[in-house]
């Protein structure tokens, strides 16, 4: 019996897979590397090179692996790409997120967890954000990721599909092996981490007047191998029977952008410059996770809380693959 993870050779996807091949679970990758990379797939799991909107190739992995849950990470994430090119997004992340949940359930695979994200819920109306909190996407990226949900929610009623979906904060950080490398990277600490790596001049801070204490956004950082442990627990959670349902996935601190480059400076001990540029349209001032009941139901909690351990990790990373992932 195997686990197919959909967008296994990205970010988050590969350091997973790498946690489940740890946990002794045989793993199927399919990944069309529009945005992964080769590199990053570890060499135990049986990787195919295709599209989730592919129903015929789905129905044949799942007979011939003999998978019975699937993790789907696979999906555009450019936020600003979502605004510029929709179309792009709804056909990706919801056209072939729902021809994959048709095939998974017409081949008989009937648990899914599934890659959700802090921007369904749009601007804060309260903070700490927990799982009932109103979403109202601010951009089409979190609108597809709110729409897929809704179709599990449906799919779940109807065919008894039973799933998770996991609200993430901002991942972040790096495993031993695997790190954050995105076509162009949008990502603040890898960005910062390029900068003190000499490969930018200066790292832009968009808005100094928020209601923050220093006046910069605040997130919630979640380390890639503590959402990695999360995927693995709601998966347990499905296997024990555990009805669908939503959890966030966030450590419930905040840091701001300022406090990020400060730690990144004490970390790599180089100068990073700042350019402090006007406030960006559509961003929260402070996204900060409830994660309470994650712990209460799935018995999962964040152990990296620091910023030291995140940013130490992936400045490891940064330094070690200055270009990222070769393939
Ligand atoms: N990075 C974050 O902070 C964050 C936060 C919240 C939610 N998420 C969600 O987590 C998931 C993983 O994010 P990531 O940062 O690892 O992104 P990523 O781009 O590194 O990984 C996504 C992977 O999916 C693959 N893919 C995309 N569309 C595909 C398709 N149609 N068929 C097959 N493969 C396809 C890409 O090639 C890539 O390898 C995404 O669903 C994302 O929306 C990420």
């Amino acid at each position: 019996m195997s686990i197919l993870v959909t967008g296994g050779a990205g970010y988050i996807g590969s350091a997973t897979v790498d946690l489940l091949i740890e946990r002794g679970e045989p793993v199927v990758v399919l990944d069309n590397f529009l945005e992964g990379h080769r590199d990053a797939v570890n060499p135990d799991a049986d990787l195919y090179e295709g599209s989730i909107g592919d129903a015929g190739l789905i129905t044949s992995i799942v007979q011939k692996h003999e998978v019975n849950a699937c993790i789907h990470f696979a999906a555009h994430t450019n936020v600003g790409i979502s605004v510029t090119d929709p179309g792009k997004f709804y056909a990706n992340n919801v056209g072939e997120g729902l021809a994959l949940m048709n095939a998974l359930r017409s081949a008989g695979v009937l648990r899914v967890v599934f890659s959700s994200t802090c921007a369904t819920y749009g601007e804060p109306i309260r903070i700490p954000m927990d799982e009932d909190h109103p979403q109202n996407p601010h951009n089409p990226y979190g609108w597809t990721k709110f729409f897929l949900e809704r179709i599990l929610e449906d799919f779940d009623r109807a065919y008894q599909m039973r799933f998770v979906g996991l609200r993430y904060f901002n991942a972040s950080g790096a495993t031993k092996l695997r790190g954050e490398h995105h076509r162009p990277e949008t990502h603040l600490i890898p960005l910062v981490l390029f900068t003190a790596l000499g490969l930018r001049e200066s790292i832009s801070v968009f808005g100094s007047d928020y209601g923050t204490h220093d006046g910069s956004c605040v997130r919630d950082y979640i380390h890639i191998e503590d959402l990695a442990e999360a995927h693995w627990k709601a998966l347990g959670y499905l296997r024990d029977g555990g009805k669908s349902d939503f959890f966030n996935v966030g450590t419930g601190r905040g840091y701001s952008v300022l406090e990020v480059i400060e730690a990144a400076r004490r970390i790599s001990g180089k100068p990073i410059s700042v350019k402090v540029e006007g406030r960006r349209a559509g961003d929260a001032s402070f996204l900060v996770a409830d994660a309470t009941k994650a712990k209460e139901i799935l018995d999962w909690e964040a152990r990296h809380v620091t910023l030291e351990s995140i940013i130490e990790s992936a400045w490891k990373w940064h330094e070690a693959h200055p270009e990222g992932y070769k393939k």
